[in-house]
């Protein structure tokens, strides 16, 4: 039987490819983010992954209410979406975009390549009690929602 999609499923409701702002003049670029502007929520925290070695993975993980905005300041990676319906890989390489994910969608960051660095803005300070690292547990907690 054909699965029937229901659209409240969708990965876009819980993950959105932002178009950041550029300044572009000849000392080079700048791009900028708000808090509550471009992203709608407020940062409460910043923390960035480099040094990141050939063939290792990050992430591993979804949140409870984390909303978080992932750009890739320098360098390229992928990062794999799943909201417990649809999955999706996103290649992270423009520090002028940007991937808005709400709370729980599964993430895992691969592929990173020499000299990336993984820029996160995150609407809450760090709370392990927020993860959520068994995929099992995510998807029944995803798919009750
Ligand atoms: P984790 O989020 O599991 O790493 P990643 O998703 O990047 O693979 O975090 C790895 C460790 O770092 C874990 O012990 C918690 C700690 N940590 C903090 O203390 N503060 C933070 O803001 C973050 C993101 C992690």
């Amino acid at each position: 039987m054909e699965e029937i999609k229901n659209p409240k499923h969708s990965l876009s409701n819980a993950v959105e490819l932002l178009d950041l702002e550029r300044l572009s003049d000849p000392r080079g670029n700048l791009t900028f983010v708000e808090g509550g502007r471009h992203i709608p929520f407020d940062v409460k925290r910043v923390y960035y992954l480099y040094d990141v070695p050939a063939g290792e993975s990050r992430g591993g993980h979804a949140h409870h209410e984390l909303q978080q905005l992932i750009i890739a300041v320098a360098g390229s990676f992928d990062v794999v979406l799943d909201n417990g319906y649809e999955r999706k890989t996103v290649t992270c390489n423009r520090p002028f975009q940007g991937i808005f994910m709400k709370s729980l969608v599964w993430r895992e960051l691969e592929n990173f390549s020499s000299g990336a660095v993984c820029l996160v803005l995150a609407s809450m300070r760090y709370e392990e009690s927020d993860y959520i690292r068994n995929y099992d547990d995510f998807i029944s907690v995803a798919r009750k929602g």
